[in-house]
């Protein structure tokens, strides 16, 4: 397996693009099913988790095919289900379900597994899309669902922790061809579905309210094909922003959106991070002396969860105690145990996590284990003295394109290499 070797201890100085948004990708990828005509997507990050839905949709009956960032995918002739081995290792293949059901009248997928942040159920999905008239059976560790017409409705989406991303996906996506208007109250208002939206209107959808609690599609009978340009990663750009800082460097990053990372950028701010933020450029800049925060996850516009990690990597150079709370997932503090391998002192109190920073770090062998978790060990690597081995890295690889490449132009002394 590939580990990443960090000679840490070097500020990152430089220009760094921002990749498209891997959270808005997929739910497109999924979208193309909605039409038997082709779609093109542009600015598609060269990512595991990219070309893994491009075999789900060939196992479906589609073409897809990737050059260069650009996707051409072609639904014409669908089956209602996929290949499960396929479906159950990819956790956000679950979005496939609310298109198939629309396109196919049925859909079976096997049932996402959880994963290491938390059991990621999918009560909400199933509920909005039995109030879509579907009929829903789980059997046997697959989700069955059928409808020979769906028909709009009202319906809440809300969880226990708030609104979820997939789910609102899921059946923004049914609705485009229900009879009649579909209305999902406490509907997610993450950019990533703003940009499915976006996709999906110029397919011929009628979606209104999309980023506001309050989303309304109007049915319609068929959806054509069209070409789109994702939004720029608002978490790839958050990580090197906080890698930046981390290091004392001075960085700009381009082609991203700092209004999509309000939050992010005030926490920063509050921590102390100087910076330049204009419309599609930020400017790390160096010498500001961190401090720690405390800050709990929200759903979009609050903190985001995918962040977390990243910036508890950070607070390890600011003096004093950070509290970092977790209110999205049940679990997703695994970073905490590795980044204390690296001399971080981290207490973990239900769902916060107390950061003692300004103890001395040293490199050290540590190991990822989900996406966030690898870049907030990444981060850290580069900001202690000495050498840091990050092993499975494959957890990097699913949504940071060439992560490696694009820290070596900025000055980090990182290599990819096998782990011994
Ligand atoms: C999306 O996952 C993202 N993944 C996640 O990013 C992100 O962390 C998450 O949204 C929250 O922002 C993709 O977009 C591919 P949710 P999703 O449904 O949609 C609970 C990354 O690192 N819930 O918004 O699966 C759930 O347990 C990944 O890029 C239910 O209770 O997340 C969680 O506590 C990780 N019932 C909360 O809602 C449901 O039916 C939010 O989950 C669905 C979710």
């Amino acid at each position: 397996m590939d580990t990443f070797i960090i000679k840490g201890g070097v500020p990152l100085y430089g220009e760094v693009a921002i990749s498209g948004a891997k959270n808005a990708v997929l739910p497109i990828l999924a979208a193309t099913l909605l039409t038997s005509e082709p779609c093109v997507i542009r600015r598609v990050p060269n990512l595991s988790d990219v070309h893994f839905m491009g075999r789900i949709l060939r196992s479906l009956g589609a073409s897809f095919s990737y050059e260069n960032g650009m996707v051409a995918v072609h639904a014409n002739r669908i089956k209602a289900r996929g290949d499960y081995d396929l479906i159950r290792k990819m956790r956000g293949s679950i979005c496939i379900l609310g298109p198939l059901l629309a396109r196919k009248g049925k859909a079976n997928v096997s049932m996402p597994g959880g994963c290491i942040i938390g059991t990621r159920p999918i009560d909400l999905h199933l509920k909005g899309l039995k109030a879509l008239s579907a009929e829903v059976k789980v059997r046997e560790g697959y989700v069955q669902v059928e409808a020979k017409q769906l028909k709009g409705t009202e319906v809440f989406l809300g969880g226990r922790v708030g609104p979820t991303v997939l789910g609102t996906a899921n059946i923004m996506m049914a609705a485009t061809l229900a009879e009649g208007v579909t209305i999902i109250e406490s509907a997610a208002c993450e950019p990533e579905i703003v940009d499915l939206a976006h996709f999906l209107i110029a397919m011929g959808a009628k979606i209104q309210g999309a980023g506001t609690p309050r989303m309304t599609i109007t049915g319609v009978n068929k959806l054509h094909g069209a070409e789109h340009d994702v939004i720029p990663d608002r978490i790839e750009a958050a990580t090197y922003a906080i890698a930046a800082a981390a290091t004392n460097g001075e960085v700009t990053l381009k082609d991203m959106r700092c209004d999509h990372l309000a939050a992010v950028l005030d926490k920063l701010k509050e921590a102390g991070v100087q910076f330049e933020a204009k419309g599609t450029s930020l400017k790390i800049l160096s010498g500001g002396n961190i401090q720690p925060v405390d800050v709990s996850t929200q759903p979009y516009t609050g903190f985001p969860t995918d962040a977390q990690a990243q910036l508890m990597a950070l607070m390890l150079k600011a003096p004093g105690l950070s509290i970092i709370t977790e209110r999205i997932f049940e679990s997703r503090f695994m970073h905490a145990n590795e980044l204390a391998r690296l001399g971080a002192d981290i207490a973990i109190e239900g769902p916060s996590a107390i950061v003692r920073g300004g103890m001395p770090l040293s490199g050290a062998k540590v190991m990822a284990s989900d996406l966030r978790a690898s870049a907030a060990l990444v981060i850290a690597g580069l900001m202690c003295e000495g050498r840091t081995q990050v092993n499975r890295i494959y957890h990097l690889d699913r949504g940071y394109e060439v992560m490696d490449k694009k820290l070596r132009s900025l000055g980090a002394r990182v290599k990819r290499g096998k782990e011994s």
